[in-house]
């Protein structure tokens, strides 16, 4: 059966999108698209260019200039601005403290879903994100809205992070519930689960029980 599906999962950080998007996108032999790391792509640029997220039209400008293209990498995806690999520079605490300003742009977010969208236009696409569901893929076949408690998310960064950097574990969860609250609390497309999607609470699941709870989902909607 080669009928292919589009799954869109939505969560709040660390909730483990970007990990389970990717294995099931391995699994089901789909292209996987992190829609995170073109927010963070357009925010390391800004930051990088000194243009703060008020200068809307100015953010908008450059971003429609930019060239961002996705393509697998060893450990996840690489993202290249303009050519040049900057997936090692986009996980930084300065652009995840900046992030969701810029993700609140109207303009920005339009032109960032257009592009979205056509990558997803052939079908067989994995895309995960905060308005996958509800925005980009509204008629996606399969919805996932994954969650875990806050301090679980905390911990699993935490576990990530190789050095520290002088950072505890309160305050890696004090900045995790302070982005969902400004993602959750934007007025467009905001981190809302959407009607028709399955909540996940991953709290107590490993990274192989969600995926294969995932592919199943999928392998019964190809089968009917
Ligand atoms: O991996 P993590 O959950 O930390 O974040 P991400 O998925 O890389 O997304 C980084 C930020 O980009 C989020 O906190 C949102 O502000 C924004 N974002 C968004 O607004 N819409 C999306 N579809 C994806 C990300
Ligand atoms: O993309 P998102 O911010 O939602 O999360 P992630 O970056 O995929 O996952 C954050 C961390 O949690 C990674 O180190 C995963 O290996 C880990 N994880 C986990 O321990 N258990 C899960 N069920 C899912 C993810």
């Amino acid at each position: 059966n080669n009928l292919k599906i589009n799954i869109a999962i939505d969560g709040p950080a660390g909730a483990g999108k970007s990990t389970i998007a990717r294995l099931v996108a391995k699994e089901l032999s789909y292209i996987y698209v992190d829609t995170g790391s073109m927010y963070r792509a357009v925010t390391w640029y800004m930051l990088k260019h000194e243009i703060m997220p008020e200068f809307s039209d100015l953010v908008l400008q450059h971003a429609q200039n930019m060239v961002i293209e996705l393509m697998p990498g060893a450990d996840g995806q690489k993202v290249l601005v303009d050519g040049q690999d900057v997936s090692p520079l986009i996980r930084s605490r300065e652009v995840n403290g900046m992030v969701s300003f810029y993700a609140q742009i109207e303009g920005l977010r339009k032109h960032l879903v257009a592009l979205q969208q056509h990558m997803a236009a052939r079908k067989g696409v994995v895309m995960d994100g905060r308005d996958i569901g509800t925005t980009v893929l509204p008629d996606a076949e399969l919805k996932i809205f994954m969650t875990a408690s806050v301090k679980e998310r905390a911990l699993r960064r935490f576990k990530e992070l190789s050095d520290a950097q002088g950072l505890t574990l309160e305050q890696l969860e004090k900045d995790i519930a302070e982005r969902d609250r400004i993602d959750e609390g934007r007025e467009i497309s905001p981190l809302r689960c959407a009607d028709d999607a399955i909540v996940l609470d991953t709290t107590q699941m490993d990274i192989p029980q969600v995926v294969e709870t995932i592919v199943s989902y999928c392998r019964t909607h190809t089968n009917s």
